[in-house]
Order: C-alpha cells, then sequence, then structure tokens
C-alpha cells in the first residue's frame, strides 16, 4: 500500500482524531498515488497514524477512514461504518421518518451523505475516494436498509475540484417524483430528483422546532429564503395568523404550495422574489412581524467569499430587524462553515446599532443531531442559528 509520511508536528493532530492531512502537510510519499488510492498514513519517524484515501490534486491530500492499526479500508469497514451510524440515529429517536444516516466526517466516511427519506435514501459522493467505492456503498445500503430506491444527486463543485465525473441517476430499485416524509405533526413531500440538496433542509429539523416554541397563537411571520415552507408551516401549525414566505425559486415555492394543501393548512402567501429586495420592499410599504426567520443559502463556500458574504448578513439583518416588532423575534442562519457563529454574532451587533435595537439572545441552535459535529474536525459544524428578541 503507498505510504504517506507526515511533517513533523502534523501528527499531533491525527493522533487527535482530526481525519484530514493538507498535500502542505506531506514529508513523502512512497510509492505513485492516483487519485482515490489506499494510503497508509504515518508520522515523520514512520510511525503508524491511519489509513485514508489520497488525491494528490486536491488540497486536502488524504482524508482518513481508520485510526486503528490492522483496520484497513475495505468493503467490511465501509459496511460497519454506515451500521454505525444507523445505530446512533436509532439512539437519537429522531421524530421523523427522513433523517441523515451518513454525514461525511461525522461518520468517519469522509466523502459521503446519505440521506433517508422513508424508505428511499439519497446519496451524494463530493470526493474521487468515495467515489472509487460507490458499489460498495450501494451494497451496503441495500443489504442494511433493503430501500426501495437509491437515487444519486451530484455537486458539479465537489466534482470540479476533485476531477471525477458522475451523473444524477438511479442507481437502485425506484425513486418516485416525489416521496412524502413528516415530521412530528406535518407531512412534506419532498422532490430529490429535481429539488435542492438532497431534496429537504433535514438539517433545520431542531430549528424548526425552536422557531415554533417562539411563535405564539395569532402572530404575524416572516420566512425569508423559505424553501419549501419548512418553517412557514411550522408557523401556521403553531396558530399564526399569517405568514408571507419568500423565495426565488418557482419550484420549491410550488412544492411548498401544495405542502401547506397536504397539511390543510391555510395563511401562507407564496412570494417569488430575491429576498433581499423584497425585505427592503416589504419595510418600504410599512410591515411589520412578530417572527421573522432568514436561512439564507451558504454565501461563502470558501474562506474568500467571507468578506461579500457578511455584506450580505448585515444588510438582511438591518432590514429584518426594522421589520421587527417591540417584543418580537428574529433568527437568522448561517449554513457555511466559514461563516461562524461570532461573525454572525458581530453582524447582528452591528446591525442593531444601525438600527437602534437592543437585542436579547433567547436561543442558539445548530443543524440537528444527525448530521454529527466532532469536536475534533472542526468543519463538521456548518449550521448556526442565533434567535433573538427584539426589545424595542
Ligand atoms: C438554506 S435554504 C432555506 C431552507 C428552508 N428555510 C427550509 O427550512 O427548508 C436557502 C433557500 O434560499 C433560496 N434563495 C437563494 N438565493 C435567494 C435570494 N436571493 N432570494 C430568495 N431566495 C433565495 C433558495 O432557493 C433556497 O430555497
Amino acid at each position: 500500500m503507498i505510504e504517506v509520511r507526515v511533517k513533523p508536528g502534523v501528527e499531533e493532530k491525527i493522533r487527535g482524531f482530526f481525519s484530514w492531512v493538507y498535500n502542505a502537510e506531506i514529508l513523502e510519499i512512497k510509492g505513485e498515488p492516483k487519485p482515490g488510492d489506499f494510503v497508509k498514513v504515518l508520522d515523520s519517524k514512520k510511525k503508524f497514524l491511519g489509513y485514508g484515501y489520497i488525491n494528490p490534486n486536491t488540497k486536502i491530500a488524504v482524508r482518513l477512514l481508520s485510526f486503528e492499526k490492522g483496520e484497513e479500508i475495505s468493503k467490511e469497514l465501509i459496511k460497519r461504518r454506515i451500521l454505525s451510524a444507523l445505530e446512533y440515529r436509532k439512539k437519537l429517536n429522531i421524530n421523523s421518518n427522513a433523517y441523515r444516516l451518513v454525514h461525511s466526517e461525522g461518520d468517519l466516511l469522509p466523502g459521503l451523505i446519505v440521506d433517508m427519506y422513508d424508505q428511499y435514501a439519497v446519496i451524494e459522493i463530493t470526493t474521487y475516494g468515495m467515489f472509487k467505492m460507490k458499489d460498495w456503498v450501494l451494497e451496503a445500503l441495500v443489504e442494511i436498509l433493503k430501500p426501495k430506491g437509491v437515487y444519486q444527486k451530484v455537486s458539479d463543485y465537489a466534482m470540479n475540484i476533485e476531477g471525477f465525473d458522475e451523473e444524477e441517476r438511479i442507481l437502485y430499485g425506484t425513486v418516485p417524483e416525489r416521496i412524502k416524509i413528516w415530521e412530528g405533526d406535518l407531512e412534506f413531500y419532498v422532490d430529490v430528483i429535481k429539488g435542492q440538496k438532497t431534496g429537504f433542509y433535514l438539517d433545520q429539523r431542531r430549528a424548526r422546532k425552536m422557531i415554533r416554541d417562539l411563535v405564539k397563537p395569532g402572530d404575524v411571520c416572516l420566512d425569508a429564503f423559505c424553501h419549501t415552507g419548512g418553517f412557514a408551516l411550522s408557523m401556521i401549525k403553531k396558530g399564526a395568523k399569517s405568514v408571507i414566505a419568500v423565495d426565488m425559486s418557482e419550484r420549491a415555492l410550488s412544492l411548498g404550495k401544495e405542502n401547506a394543501k397536504l397539511n390543510g393548512l391555510e395563511g401562507i402567501q407564496w412570494v417569488e422574489d430575491n429576498a433581499f429586495h423584497f425585505l427592503r420592499k416589504l419595510y418600504r410599504e410599512g410591515y411589520k412581524f412578530d417572527v421573522i426567520v432568514i436561512d439564507p443559502p451558504s454565501f461563502a463556500r470558501t474562506k474568500a467569499h467571507v468578506e461579500n458574504a457578511l455584506r450580505g448578513y448585515k444588510e438582511l439583518c438591518v432590514t429584518g430587524l426594522k421589520l421587527a416588532k417591540a417584543g418580537g423575534y428574529f433568527a437568522i442562519y448561517s449554513c457555511s462553515f466559514h461563516i461562524t457563529r461570532e461573525h454572525l454574532l458581530e453582524v447582528i451587533l452591528q446591525a442593531s446599532r444601525d438600527v437602534k435595537k437592543p437585542l436579547r439572545i433567547v436561543g442558539e441552535s445548530f443543524q440537528d443531531l444527525d448530521h454529527p459535529w466532532i469536536l475534533q474536525m472542526p468543519n463538521t459544524l456548518y449550521l448556526k442559528g442565533i434567535y433573538l428578541e427584539v426589545l424595542r
């Protein structure tokens, strides 16, 4: 097997279960690795550190799947990892038939996402190494879960960086155009084939519950970047009088409307628009809301985008806070690892000074627990939410 020796000092991180080796941290490679080859990682004194796969063409050169001597990468290891991911999800007692089964590094399966929607699995592969193990993954999923179908989504961004080529398609069984799932007392249609991500924002399950706790019967609410209505439906279900839900995706909104019908809920006004413009328009027209949710897409895929992203956040916070009633609530989320909780707090603070509104933090949320956040791998925490009471 190809051996990768890391520079002195790097071993400390890896012995502490950090599962990436950057290209710049490599001292020597024994062998001529091709993308996706399995490697043994050694420290500078040739002591064992772990097993992983390599992509010599990317900044993150090696991703580890095991820190145990003798536990080499094999079909059996992949199956064991998926089984233990499933065991963990069972312990969570998730109040839904839709959940994330595999969360990449969070389950020691770097480059693999698996979401379960009822009896269907949706997978997304983001690294060359995992791409080469796709048949093992599929076999294990079919054996363990006996799904009715497995669908593959792709990320052009990841494929460009890693240098592999795949297509979105059914890998096993059949997959309907729409899958009906339930979460708590709500039902949703999920469009895994043409929808965003794998079809539904499973990571906001906990946030939907927290927002529901803030809404009082009769409230007037705003759901900005609403997608298929996860927050909007939760608000109406709690007794909100009305919700304005805005998104620029016509497809997401039309599924949102059907989701409202499916649950027999009325009172949501669905608006197709750019949320930045639309929020300013609402302010000009004198609207005020009791509860405001702002859940934008990732504005910062890389560090280089952080500054621009923060400008976007600032604008959303300023306009959002202006739209809040005194005593109302305002929640904002970031789903980019690069926009930290501290960034968010700083931007909210700046906005509160601009609009002269004191704020009380009433809650915080992260991605729900089926998207594990591994302490040793900081980048496994990507989704953060801050909940504020607007005091005047
Ligand atoms: C993180 S998702 C929101 C998820 C949603 N809150 C949920 O729980 O299902 C971001 C959404 O923003 C939408 N979007 C992206 N840019 C937008 C813009 N400038 N204005 C309005 N919507 C936008 C996308 O279509 C997507 O549905």
